[in-house]
């Protein structure tokens, strides 16, 4: 949520910033600016929109030609709409900024700053940290002082980055609850919300943490606490492929991270088995610790608290022990219930999501032994949960999550089958039969979805224009359909409903006409009949059915207007190839539509706001 970039070496800086901007676009595209050091002046360009026009105005005007330190930022609308005023950086002559984050008490920082001559031009709170700043670095002559003054001031979430006009060579940046890397290269220097942001020029990176402060110049990082003592911090290699961050040759980001699935499986897959077992134990996760767990809560928003609901259906059944599955933003206000026996599993993409941490450390608060289920390496929930397991899905760039999510759930049934192994549930004959099915035919059964493209293509067809649709199913397929109607709604503006199917008749069926078509989910063989009667119901109420079942389904083509058939595969795993379906699904309603497919409207990936 926004994308700030920062670079201090011997390159064309605006030419470096805005590529990281571009990288970075996913993660906020409402308006976007660099400040620089051109021609011994502090320099702003900024503009509403995507960074595209922004980079049109640095290079119609030339005031930032010739410098090499400066800040860009992307940003995410949260205090004033998007405009030309509200685009960061913020600041004034002495100061110029970019956040990301939200400053919860900027209305009394604010006040304050006014009664001390402050004046102020945009709504953000940006500016109000900007000028915090600026304030505390006119009282104390010391720019290390005046960023630990203003952390100590604020209350909220921040990653910012500085530029002070008395230091042309220096980028400065502090961080909380936010994600910000140092990039270091040879003789030159990167900030960054991402490290795709900088891959192109370098590997190597810091992760700061909360409540530090990082000095970056050329050929130097210091990395200090509020203390001002120098941290010692890790200097982190990416292991993800500048090509694996950029589109290829695809049209869109989404298209291509959903080809990516099966390889992507086979990667987070493989490093967990031995002897054609699951074996955790590398994460921490021993069969003591597993076999001892009393209940399971699963935490996470959207896309990966689906996740959660596929996990809860593979644990309950494999493992015989309940599962919750909560959205973090009401759990972590619901004062939860938790016990040093349970497990709460926090699944994350992005690992900086703010309700997801704030689930994380209110769980450990309450003495319970919290695994994050992960993919970016080392962000913050990684390294705060107790354990972490690295979903090895490769940069998620698409603001819709595809791959994530297959492989969070591809995960989530090789960690039921060690649980179920651990508690005695399953026979090591049966748990290696399990684990061999999904490690071995998985990643082909995926392909075998992605080789449906044209078919569900064609089935988008019949949907896209409609402006409501209903997705229904009962157990696992409603969980499934819970996460094809996200996905539709966030990229097509479909406004749709995922109804359990045999709760439709207790009210919601008053909705279903000729023009509400409906998509049945129908992959579970002993609930097939049931989901037969149901379809009939609303087909009897003149709507048109899309009807995704397994192969060989008893007179399924009778039963809709078209049918798509799932490749072959064991009924226990058919969650996996259904989910790529029906990402393909939204993605072509939203193509035919002429959506803008990675970037939708109002949204932003990683959401470090609350
Ligand atoms: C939807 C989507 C979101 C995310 C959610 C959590 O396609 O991507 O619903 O799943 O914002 O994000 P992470 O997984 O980064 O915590």
């Amino acid at each position: 949520m926004c994308g700030i970039t920062g670079y201090v070496g011997a390159r064309e800086a605006s030419e470096v910033i805005l590529q990281g901007l571009h990288t970075l676009e996913y993660r906020g595209y409402d308006s976007a600016g660099i400040a620089a050091f051109a021609n011994g002046n502090l320099a702003v360009v900024k503009a509403v929109g995507k960074v595209q026009n922004v980079e049109e105005k640095v290079k119609a005007l030339g005031t930032l030609n010739g410098a090499h330190c400066g800040i860009g930022h992307t940003r995410w609308a949260t205090h004033g709409a998007p405009s030309d005023i509200n685009s960061h950086p913020h600041g004034n002559e002495r100061i110029q900024i970019v956040h990301n984050g939200i400053i919860e008490n900027y209305a009394p920082l604010r006040a304050m700053l006014q009664k001390n001559g402050y004046t102020f031009v945009s709504e953000t709170d940006t500016e109000v940290a900007a000028k915090l700043i600026d304030y505390h670095y006119a009282n104390c002559h010391d720019r290390a002082d005046a960023l630990i003054a203003a952390m100590r001031d604020i209350v909220g979430s921040y990653a910012i980055a500085v530029l002070f006009a008395d230091c042309p060579d220096t980028l400065y940046a502090i961080r909380k609850d936010n994600p910000l890397i140092v990039g270091v290269g040879e003789g030159e220097s990167f900030v960054a919300s991402d490290i795709a942001a900088v891959l192109r020029y370098t590997k190597n990176y810091y992760q700061l943490g909360d409540h530090q402060l990082a000095v970056v110049t050329k050929d130097r990082v210091s990395i200090l606490d509020m203390e001002k003592t120098p941290v010692e911090h890790e200097l982190l290699t990416a292991t993800w492929s500048i090509e694996a961050a950029e589109r290829g040759g695809y049209a869109h980001f989404m298209i291509k991270e959903i080809g990516e699935e099966p390889e992507a499986i086979e990667k987070t897959l493989r490093p967990r088995i031995k002897d054609m077992l699951p074996c955790f134990e590398e994460e921490g996760l021993d069969d003591s610790r597993l076999a001892g767990i009393k209940s399971v809560t699963f935490v996470a928003c959207g896309t990966a608290m689906h996740a959660g609901l596929v996990g809860k259906t593979v644990i309950e059944k494999l493992c015989r022990v309940p599962v919750n599955v909560e959205i973090a933003s009401e759990f972590r206000y619901n004062d939860p219930i938790l016990n040093k026996d349970d497990l709460v599993v926090i699944i994350s993409q992005s690992g900086e999501t703010a309700d997801s941490l704030a689930a994380l450390r209110l769980a450990k608060e309450k003495g319970a032994y919290t695994l994050g289920i992960v993919n970016v390496i080392g962000s913050t929930i990684a390294r705060e949960a107790d354990d972490v397991i690295y979903t090895w899905a490769g940069p998620e760039i698409s603001v819709a999550s595809t791959k994530a999510y297959t492989v969070q759930i591809s995960l989530l049934y090789l960690l039921s089958i060690r649980m179920a192994l651990a508690m005695g549930k399953l026979t090591e004959d049966a748990a290696r039969s399990y684990t061999r099915t999904l490690y071995e035919d998985m990643p082909r059964i995926v392909r075998e979805a992605i080789a449906l493209e044209d078919e569900v293509a064609e089935a988008a067809a019949l949907f896209c224009d409609y402006e409501d649709l209903f997705f229904i199913g009962r157990g696992i397929d409603y969980h499934l359909a819970m996460e094809g109607s996200l996905k539709l709604k966030e990229i097509s503006y479909i406004h749709s409903e995922a109804y359990a199917a045999g709760e439709l008749k207790h009210g919601t069926i008053s909705l279903i006409t000729e023009d509400m078509p409906v998509i049945a989910l129908a992959t579970t063989s002993p609930l097939y009949e049931k989901m037969i009667s149901n379809i009939r119901e609303v087909k009897a109420r003149g709507a048109e059915v899309l009807l995704i079942t397994r192969e060989g389904a008893k007179d399924a083509a009778d039963e809709a207007k078209k049918v798509i058939y799932l490749p072959n595969c064991s009924e226990l795993f058919s969650a996996i190839p259904l989910a790529t379906i029906l990402q393909l699904l939204a993605y072509h309603v939203a193509a035919k539509r002429g959506c803008d497919i990675d970037k939708p409207r109002n949204l932003a990936k990683s959401v470090t706001v609350e």
